[in-house]
């Protein structure tokens, strides 16, 4: 596909606008009215709500009564919010803290250090500053770095950055690590859908599984109020984990047609449901719109774990959710045909997945 070897335009560092001292952003970056982020408490946003924040210890722990009560919790946040905070998840908090200081470090080097890695739209793999192809689209005032961690045969370490030294030891540990978590989290995501603990492990290719990164920097911006760091978008797999930085706010999540700012709870990561558990569940779960917005203070750093499903396979909804009542809403569809439209028109809500819904026929 000869389309998507290049970007249709020279791709700009946000980072090298945002060092330029500039005290107005290029058009490039200024939405529409309707887009442009509210940056007070209003009409548009809700200031005192949050999403949950659930404690795993007791998830698979030997107590059943604390077991089903993390399940039950777990279970309203994937129903009312499609994200949550998790704490107590296992993943070392050290490791977390070194796997994000050693990416701050990676964006804090020269450009022409992070430019040997550009990427291309053909694979996305490396460091880059916008997502979609289209030839004069709006941009989002972020950068960032993305790379391939599963399956096996996909991860390219050579690609990953050799500076800071420690990052690729450091990607492969955390990798490991969420990647375990996940897995937790899709068995109990099944046991919540009444179906077998490996059921969503499986329906996404078991061992097979793909899994992606993507290290995002959101650069101070001088006019926030004029753009966003991440347009409005639901995530195309199966499940997110982020993690924020510790002490700056900009992710935002929409609820109830309000934008409500993701608070981080320390050393939590925040946990979303995509939009192939929302096809696999019959929307049962629903992937939840989000974005990330900026500031003139300071930039922001977060670190998404993408778990997918195995890029060949169809994902459908489940049989079991499937009946007379509720007859199957989406239409088979491999990950691999799925992504494409995002990685064509960059962010857009959730149009993608509506687009999804089949006509009745299946
Ligand atoms: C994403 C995303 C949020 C953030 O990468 O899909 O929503 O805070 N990131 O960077
Ligand atoms: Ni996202």
């Amino acid at each position: 596909m000869n389309h998507l070897q290049s970007w249709p335009e020279p791709v700009v560092p946000v980072q090298s606008l945002s060092e330029n001292h500039i005290r107005t952003i290029p058009d490039r970056y200024i939405k529409p009215i309707s887009d442009r982020p509210a940056l007070k408490p209003g009409s548009e946003i809700d200031e005192h709500l949050d999403i949950p924040v659930i404690d795993l210890l007791n998830l698979f722990g030997k107590d059943r009564a604390l077991h089903d009560e993390t399940l039950r919790r777990i279970s309203s946040a994937c129903k009312d919010w499609g994200f949550f905070q998790a704490v107590n998840h296992g993943v070392s908090h050290e490791l977390m803290k070194r796997t994000r200081d050693a990416w701050r470090e990676f964006f804090n080097l020269p450009l022409e250090s992070k430019q040997q890695y550009a990427n291309s739209p053909s694979t996305y793999e490396g460091y880059g500053s916008r997502v979609g192809v289209e030839k004069g689209a709006i941009l989002d005032w972020s950068d960032y770095f993305f790379l391939n961690y599963l399956p096996v045969a996909e991860r390219n370490q050579s690609k990953w950055p050799a500076q800071p030294t420690s990052c690729r030891e450091l990607v492969a540990e955390y990798g490991a690590q969420v990647t375990k978590l996940c897995e937790r989290l899709l068995k109990a995501m099944s046991m919540n859908l009444e179906l077998k603990e490996d059921y969503l492990q499986n329906a996404f290719g078991g061992d097979d599984v793909g899994a992606g990164f993507r290290a995002g920097f959101y650069p101070k911006c001088p006019q926030p109020e004029l753009t966003l760091g991440l347009s409005p978008h639901s995530d195309p797999g199966c499940i997110t984990l982020l993690l924020p930085d510790h002490d700056v706010t900009g992710l935002q999540v929409r609820n109830n047609g309000k934008w409500i700012t993701v608070k981080p709870v320390p050393n939590a990561f925040i946990v979303n449901v995509g939009d192939q558990i929302q096809v696999l569940s019959n929307a049962i779960y629903k992937s939840v719109e989000h974005r990330v917005i900026v500031n003139s203070e300071k930039d922001r750093i977060s670190l998404a774990f993408f778990y997918n499903p195995k890029s060949d396979l169809p994902v459908q909804p489940a049989e079991e959710l499937v009946g007379e009542d509720q007859p199957a809403l989406y239409k088979p569809m491999t990950f691999n045909e799925y992504r494409l439209y995002i990685r064509m028109n960059g962010p857009r809500g959730k149009t993608q997945i509506e687009s999804l819904k089949s006509d009745g026929k299946y």
